[in-house]
């Protein structure tokens, strides 16, 4: 009968000792699947750059999606506007997003084989989004553009600081109206009219910069999820907006691919200049260092409070 006793005891305290490995295994394991979400997003991309964001109370976060051949202009960017970390004492960060060819087949179901141009875009597009959402959630705005646009991030900045409202519900940019649907058969943007029947693409930003708040990078991306459509990456996110009921805010001061004639005065007003090559990023931003003060009323007029 003792023997029992002690034996009962003796295994009753293997259980135990079983049980506690067993947690700490399941402990271990929660914290490890806590850890692989932001891993497995991290794999998506191949510098994925998780910390990029950390500690940091962001105000502006800016994209600039680049070719990675393209160091020359990623250079020139580095060196011109990007070359700043606070507006008005907020912080700001920029960051390049490289496209590129090898990522694609490996970056999960999201996107079907079959349609092959619509798809790079939306994927890059997408993923762009989805970084920003796994790694940089505090940021309140968030700024896309590209290494081939001039951008006056001091005067964008002011505008977002003056904006007498939540940061919230902003999809800011130059906004393209009336734009019709890509009809031509033979092109690789073709539009169906079985998928999209409409005479007039809804209203979208301009895809040379664009502003998006934090708050509608997560409704564009959830509702990424249901459009299919080969159209262009600025036409895409006006597509997803408009599911999610986002209207976008048109600003002139957004110049498009249509930049005014070279005025330096002009361009203290301008947000964003696009087709601009290494060397006139580097004229501008050398200009923009000298205020003279001469500014004709004109530019004043056009862009000041548009
Ligand atoms: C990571 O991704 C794989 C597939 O790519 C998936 O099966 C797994 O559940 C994911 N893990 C987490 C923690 O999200
Ligand atoms: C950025 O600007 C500072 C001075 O404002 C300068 O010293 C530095 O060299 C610049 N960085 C680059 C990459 O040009
Ligand atoms: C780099 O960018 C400039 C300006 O957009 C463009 O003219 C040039 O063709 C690009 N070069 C490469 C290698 O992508």
């Amino acid at each position: 009968k003792h023997v029992f006793v002690v034996l009962k005891h003796i295994l009753n305290t293997i259980y135990f000792l079983l049980f506690c490995v067993y947690s700490r295994m399941v402990t271990e394991m929660e914290m490890q699947k806590k850890s692989n979400a932001r891993d497995n997003v991290s794999q998506a991309y191949p510098i994925a750059n998780p910390d990029a964001c950390r500690n940091s109370d962001l105000f502006l976060l800016t994209l600039v999606f680049s070719s990675p051949a393209n160091i020359t202009q990623r250079d020139a960017v580095r060196k011109t506007w990007a070359n700043q970390t606070l507006i008005q004492g907020f912080p700001v960060r920029i960051l390049f997003f490289l496209g590129s060819t090898q990522t694609s087949a490996a970056q999960e179901g999201l996107i079907r084989e079959s349609d092959h141009y619509g798809d790079m875009v939306q994927e890059r597009t997408v993923l762009a989004l989805r970084w920003i959402i796994t790694f940089c959630p505090v940021a309140r705005f968030v700024l896309l553009t590209m290494d081939s646009v001039f951008v006056n991030l001091p005067a964008i900045g002011g505008y977002l600081l003056g904006l007498h409202r939540h940061p919230e519900d902003l999809y800011l940019g130059r906004v393209i109206q009336r734009d019709s649907p890509d009809r031509d058969p033979n092109s690789q943007g073709y539009l169906p009219p079985v998928l999209y029947p409409d005479k007039y693409l809804p209203e979208y930003c301009d895809g040379t910069a664009y502003v998006l708040s934090q708050d509608v990078v997560r409704k564009v991306y959830i509702a990424s999820a249901t459009v299919r459509a080969p159209v262009k990456a600025d036409v895409f996110v006006g597509f997803c907006a408009q599911k999610a009921g986002v209207a976008p805010t048109h600003s002139a001061r957004f110049s498009g691919e249509k930049h005014i004639h070279y005025n330096a005065c002009c361009y203290r007003y301008l947000f964003s200049s696009a087709g601009m090559g290494s060397h006139e990023l580097e004229t501008v931003w050398a200009d923009l260092g000298h205020r003279d003060g001469r500014c004709s009323l004109t530019c004043r007029l056009l862009f000041k409070d548009s």
